[in-house]
């Protein structure tokens, strides 16, 4: 993995706007895995400014995003379709059609899972997928455990990811309790892998991920097995790994 170090968020959703954007100019019909929460927000606004200045045309390019809440639907203003097309699709000339998320709505969890993957696999693979990283060092929504998933899946959200998402809803109760999420597999089929982290709350996780073996109980950690990885971390997330004296 190759990790760059910025100075703040800033510059780290400028440096993964532009890693993006390179992306789309080399391949413009390529399939992007995008992710949800508040990291990647900084760089959609970038991306949606270059669309905005003429440099990037997304008309051609498709997309996988890696989660859902089970139960949500796309209307729904806490549900990743309705986050996707807020802060990045309604703002650029992609084609919603073209544009991916599980469906929260499909109660049936082995159809919802299986359809995803079936689709992950029909569009022939993911050029590039942007993830960030959760304080626990999980990936999507694959949480620490015993082993590594490989397809997507429901999970049951670990407590500590229900109460860092209880900020976006009205009461600690009203976060769903289970989510489908891309595999292990999935993320790692990925041509390239973009992983953003900004702020001390990831310190141990990037710290873990990175320098430490490779363990499902930190999901980020196979991403030390990926043959194209790069890490975006600003000053405060690589605040630990340089006490440690690894980085
Ligand atoms: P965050 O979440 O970007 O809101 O910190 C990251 C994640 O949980 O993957």
């Amino acid at each position: 993995m190759r990790i760059y170090e910025v100075k703040n968020y800033e510059e780290l959703s400028r440096k993964a706007a532009d890693m993006i954007a390179a992306q789309i100019i080399l391949k413009p019909d390529c399939v992007l895995g995008l992710a949800t929460g508040s990291t990647p927000v900084g760089a959609y606004r970038e991306l949606i400014k270059k669309y905005e200045n003429g440099e990037l045309d997304f008309s051609q390019v498709s997309s996988v995003n890696l989660d859902e809440y089970k139960g949500l639907s796309g209307e729904n203003d806490q549900s990743y379709r309705y986050f996707m097309n807020h802060n990045l699709f309604d703002h650029v000339n992609i084609d919603k059609t073209r544009t991916h998320v599980p469906n929260g709505l499909e109660p049936d969890a082995d159809k919802a899972c299986a359809d995803y993957n079936t689709l992950i696999g029909s569009m022939g693979g993911i050029d590039l997928q942007l993830l960030g990283i959760g304080g626990n060092g999980h990936i999507g929504f694959n949480e620490p455990c015993e082993e590594f998933i490989c397809d997507t899946h429901c999970v049951s959200l670990a407590q500590s990811t229900i109460e860092a998402n209880a900020r976006f809803f009205d009461s600690i109760d009203e976060v769903p309790k289970f989510a489908y999420t891309m595999g292990i597999r999935n993320i790692m089929s990925a041509k390239k892998v973009l992983l953003l982290a900004s702020g001390k709350n990831k310190a141990q996780a990037v710290y873990d991920s990175c320098f430490r073996p490779v363990t499902p109980h930190v999901p980020a950690s196979v991403l030390q097995l990926h043959p194209d990885t790069v890490i975006i971390a600003d000053s405060d997330a690589l605040s630990l790994a340089k006490e440690k004296g690894v980085f």
